[in-house]
C-alpha cells in the first residue's frame, strides 16, 4: 500500500472511529424525532405562526388559554414531532394555586402535562378559567392542573402524566421526563 492509501485509509479510520465514539447518545437513539421527551429539551411552538419556535414564558397569559409544544433536542433542533405522545399541555397558573408537588414541577407557574387523554386518546382541549380545569370534549373528563392534573369527572382512567419544566437561556426547557407513561393505556 502505498503513502498516499495509507493516508486516506487512517483518515477513513478515523472519521468513523470518531462518529461512533464522538457521539454515543445518537448511536443509542436511532429514531429522535420519536423519542420521548429529555431532560433538557426545549419546548417548541406546536402550531401556529411560531410553529417550531421555543416557548418562553410570557407566551403564557396567567389563567390564560393553554398552548401546545413539542420536545426539541437542543443540540441537534430535532423535534420530537413523529409521535402523538410527544404531545404536550402547557399552562400558566397562579403558583399559590398549584399542590406542592405540582408547584415543585412547575416553573413560574407553567405546567405541563401530556396532551394525550388517558382515556381514549383526544388531545383537543376546553379550558375553564372559572375552575382552573381542563375538560377534554371527547367525553368529558375533566382534570385538575393545579394538582397533578388528577381526574376530577368523567371517565378517564388516570391523571395526565406531568412534564417537570424549568426555564433555561430564558425559554421552557423540559426538568425531567414524563411522570407515568403517556396515552390511554390501562392503568396499572
Ligand atoms: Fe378524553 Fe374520552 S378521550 S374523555
Amino acid at each position: 500500500m502505498n503513502d498516499d492509501r495509507r493516508t486516506v485509509l487512517k483518515a477513513a479510520l478515523g472519521l468513523g472511529l470518531g462518529l461512533a465514539l464522538g457521539d454515543p447518545a445518537r448511536a443509542q437513539d436511532p429514531e429522535p424525532r420519536r423519542a420521548r421527551p429529555r431532560p433538557g429539551d426545549r419546548l417548541v411552538f406546536a402550531s401556529g405562526p411560531r410553529k417550531g419556535k421555543s416557548i418562553r414564558p410570557r407566551d403564557l397569559s396567567p389563567n390564560g388559554e393553554p398552548l401546545t409544544a413539542w420536545p426539541m433536542d437542543p443540540r441537534t433542533k430535532i423535534v420530537r414531532d413523529d409521535s402523538r405522545l410527544n404531545e404536550i399541555l402547557l399552562l400558566r397558573l397562579e403558583p399559590a394555586d398549584l399542590s406542592d408537588e405540582t408547584r415543585a414541577r412547575s416553573a413560574e407557574g407553567i405546567v405541563a402535562y401530556s396532551a394525550v387523554c388517558t382515556h381514549t386518546g383526544c388531545d383537543v382541549w376546553e379550558w375553564h378559567a372559572a375552575t382552573k380545569t381542563v375538560k377534554c370534549p371527547c367525553h368529558f373528563s375533566v382534570f385538575d392542573p393545579k394538582d397533578g392534573a388528577r381526574v376530577l369527572d368523567g371517565p378517564a382512567p388516570r391523571r395526565l402524566p406531568a412534564l417537570p419544566l424549568e426555564v433555561a437561556d430564558g425559554v421552557l426547557t423540559a426538568a425531567g421526563e414524563f411522570v407515568g407513561r403517556p396515552g390511554f393505556q390501562p392503568a396499572g
